[in-house]
């Protein structure tokens, strides 16, 4: 019960899957608001916030950009329902919440001066593919930003038990990063085992 209840953190789905998307969002909420310290932001930003889960990051974001905005992004459609309604006073200009695979992202290139990836880069199937991808859709100085629970890659606690998990260590996220192009790749280190990184396009 308690496993088929994890692989609600991969794709939430159902009762078990909103069940999931309200405990992520106030779960999160203290090493979200850790992280995003380390992440510039100018108050007209454009940002998009891959695997957005249950929303509560995008409207974090979104009273740091009040000339820009926010959109949400994610494959499940119980997420892309949880992300509406968390955020739906401010949907409209400011703000979408859209249904889609970091695999291929419905932007434009060189749109967004921001790409957020909160907790989701665990189950991107194809890493260096969606890393190309969000290059593709950042502006030329745009900021990538990844927050993760843990960079520990010889911790199986939760890999045994979510399927198609896996956790990348900051150096190899440098690594992929830098033979893309992206540069002053910096990683920032919770004593909580906590890990943000910020990346220039
Ligand atoms: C552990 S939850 C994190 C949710 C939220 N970012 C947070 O920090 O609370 C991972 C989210 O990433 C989404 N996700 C996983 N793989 C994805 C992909 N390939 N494209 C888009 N979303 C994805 C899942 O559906 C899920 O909502």
């Amino acid at each position: 019960m308690l496993n088929r209840f994890l692989q609600n953190t991969r794709k939430p789905k159902g009762f078990l899957g909103r069940f999931m998307l309200r405990g992520m969002n106030k779960g999160h909420a203290a090493l979200s608001q850790w992280a995003v310290s380390y992440l510039p932001l100018k108050k007209e930003a454009r940002i998009l916030d891959v695997g957005c889960g249950g929303g509560a990051n995008v409207a974090a974001l979104l009273t740091k950009v009040p000339e820009g905005g926010v959109d949400g992004l994610d494959y499940s459609a119980e997420s892309v329902a949880w992300s509406r309604k968390v955020n739906a006073k401010n949907l409209g200009p400011r703000c979408t919440i859209t249904q889609g695979d970091v695999a291929h992202l419905p932007y434009s290139d060189h749109s967004l001066d921001v790409v957020t990836a909160f907790e989701t880069i665990y189950f991107w199937p194809d890493l260096t593919a969606a890393f190309r991808e969000i290059q593709r859709v950042l502006k030329p100085g745009g900021t990538f930003f990844i927050c993760c629970e843990s960079q520990d890659s010889t911790d199986t606690t939760w890999t045994d038990r979510i399927q198609g998990m896996t956790v990348y260590r900051g150096d190899d996220l440098k690594e992929r990063l830098e033979a893309l192009g992206f540069h002053n790749v910096s990683q920032h280190h919770h004593p909580k085992g906590w890990f943000a990184l910020t990346a220039t396009r």
